[in-house]
């Protein structure tokens, strides 16, 4: 294969920079010409694509973002959108695309594949909704992000004998709040999988307020069914103690890569490449346990990703 494009598509995750960086500079590195399409496909429907080379991905491992812009693209919704944009890659003799984003993005990938083209799909987003994949470049970075502001959430909400509220990202997907609440010692975690008692809860945190706990943290995924401001409303109500509400919105999704999505994107960004170079069907890439995997595209996207309730579980037994 002699001519591949890369993309990033949906919302941008921490991590997406250093896969573009791998791409390009693997891609080069087999003697191939590498084209970036910009604003996904919504610039590829467009012919918003450029060939870059080594220096174009220069400077940009360490950057949140995406160099090459993203969007989520309503005509790509469409046949004639998709029709178009394999039109597009073939106009540019593009043979093989790898597109980074999350599950909404790959189905797009695999709606061209297709048509013919052959796709690497990159797990690209904050949210870790894929089930094929144990973790997704940009998850370990915004949990990160929701731990420091839990943290320091936490100092003040103890100064001042309060409940927090603290809503956090992950749309369908409970997996930030899971793990922010987990590592961070929340006393309680609303989850899109799973139903949450109210009066339970409410009632822990008073038993924990009479033992003697200097604050309580709850963190709702932003999924889980229950507005946060709803959330911190019944909670001051049922538990008569002051309840404040923090939205960690766009934070979550900004800032340098730690190091595990930098690896997981240059690992599996030098994958997606291997597998185009020796003419691969098109794949989903990922990791489990440790490992780079690489599975059939189609195949991949209708794994489901579980809650895992032993994690769950414990959140509840250590906030007692
Ligand atoms: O998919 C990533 C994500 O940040 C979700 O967690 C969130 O629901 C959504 O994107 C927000 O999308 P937008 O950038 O369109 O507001």
């Amino acid at each position: 294969m002699k001519k591949i494009g890369i993309l990033t598509s949906g919302g941008d995750s921490p991590g997406m920079n250093a896969a573009i960086r791998a791409v390009v500079r693997c891609g080069i590195e087999e003697g191939m010409e590498v084209y970036g399409i910009f604003r996904g496909y919504e610039g590829l429907i467009d012919g918003e694509i450029e060939r870059l080379d080594r220096s174009s991905v220069g400077d940009i491992l360490h950057r949140g973002g995406t160099v090459l812009k993203t969007a989520r693209s309503e005509r790509f919704r469409t046949e004639e959108g998709q029709q178009q944009a394999a039109n597009m890659l073939e106009t540019f003799g593009i043979e093989g695309l790898v597109v980074i984003g999350g599950d909404g993005s790959l189905r797009g990938g695999l709606d061209l594949s297709k048509r013919g083209v052959k796709v690497m799909g990159l797990p690209g987003t904050i949210d870790n909704d894929l089930g094929y994949t144990d973790f997704t470049i940009g998850f370990d970075t915004a949990v990160s992000t929701v731990l420091d502001a839990v943290s320091k959430i936490r100092d003040t909400s103890s100064s001042h004998e309060r409940t927090t509220v603290i809503e956090v990202m992950g749309r369908n997907c409970g997996d930030i709040a899971l793990y922010a609440g987990l590592a961070g010692g929340a006393e309680g975690v609303l989850i899109p999988e799973t139903e949450t008692d109210l009066n339970e809860l409410c009632k822990k945190i008073v038993i924990g307020a009479n033992r003697g706990k200097q604050h309580s943290l709850i963190i709702n995924a932003e999924g889980s069914g229950i507005s946060s401001q709803e959330l911190a409303d019944t909670i001051q109500t049922k538990t008569a103690r002051e309840t404040r509400l923090v939205v960690l919105s766009y934070l979550q999704r900004g800032g340098s890569p730690t190091l595990s999505d930098r690896m997981l994107a240059t690992l599996t960004g030098a994958k997606a490449v291997e597998l185009l170079k020796d003419d691969s069907d098109s794949k989903a890439i990922g990791t489990v346990e440790g490992k780079i995997v690489a599975y059939d595209l189609e195949e991949a996207l209708k794994q489901k990703r579980e809650l895992d309730r032993e994690m769950y579980d414990l959140i509840g037994v250590l906030s007692k």
